[in-house]
């Protein structure tokens, strides 16, 4: 009985890691896509800025009055709007085109999804509590 616990409780380690590394490669998978299709016109040190994740982070779309990236919110972060087809304000970006393809829309949609990445250092003080328990389990 024990035995199985410690079991359960490496697979939950592994799968919390196995969460952690998806973020991070999303968050890596992402800028590629900024840097080839956005940053030659919002590279800059002003207005909405795609050069870095803490520039996009920090961007704010000024008709929307909010932050580009909401966080874990695709639905509610007004880059999604901005890359589909009707914006709700302006040109669909890239401005003049060619446009992002159904895969780099969804990876941006995960994108903002993986914001929730700022949840993580909760997670591994969950992770490092559990551990600790198990510790105490008698084998
Ligand atoms: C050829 C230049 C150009 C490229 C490339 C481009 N943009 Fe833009 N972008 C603009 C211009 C000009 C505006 C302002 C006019 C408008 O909103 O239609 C704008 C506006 C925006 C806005 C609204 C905030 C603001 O500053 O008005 C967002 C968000 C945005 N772009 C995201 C992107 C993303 C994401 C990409 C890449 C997928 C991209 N843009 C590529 C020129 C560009």
């Amino acid at each position: 009985m024990a035995c199985k616990l410690q079991y359960l409780i490496v697979s939950l380690v592994l799968i919390t890691a196995g969460t952690a590394r998806s973020q991070i490669s999303c968050h890596d998978d992402i800028q590629p896509i900024f840097n080839a299709n956005c940053i030659v016109c919002h590279g800059g040190n002003s207005g909405v800025t795609l050069s870095s994740y803490e520039s996009v982070m920090n961007s704010v779309w000024v008709q929307y009055n909010m932050n580009i990236v909401v966080a874990g919110e695709p639905d509610q972060s007004p880059i999604v709007d901005k890359i589909g087809p009707n914006p709700t304000y302006g040109q669909r970006m890239p401005e003049g085109g060619p446009f992002l393809d159904d895969d780099e829309i969804n990876l941006i949609r995960q994108y903002a999804a993986c914001q929730m990445s700022v949840t993580l250092p909760s997670i591994e003080i969950r992770l490092s509590l559990i551990q600790n328990r198990s510790r105490k389990i008698p084998l």
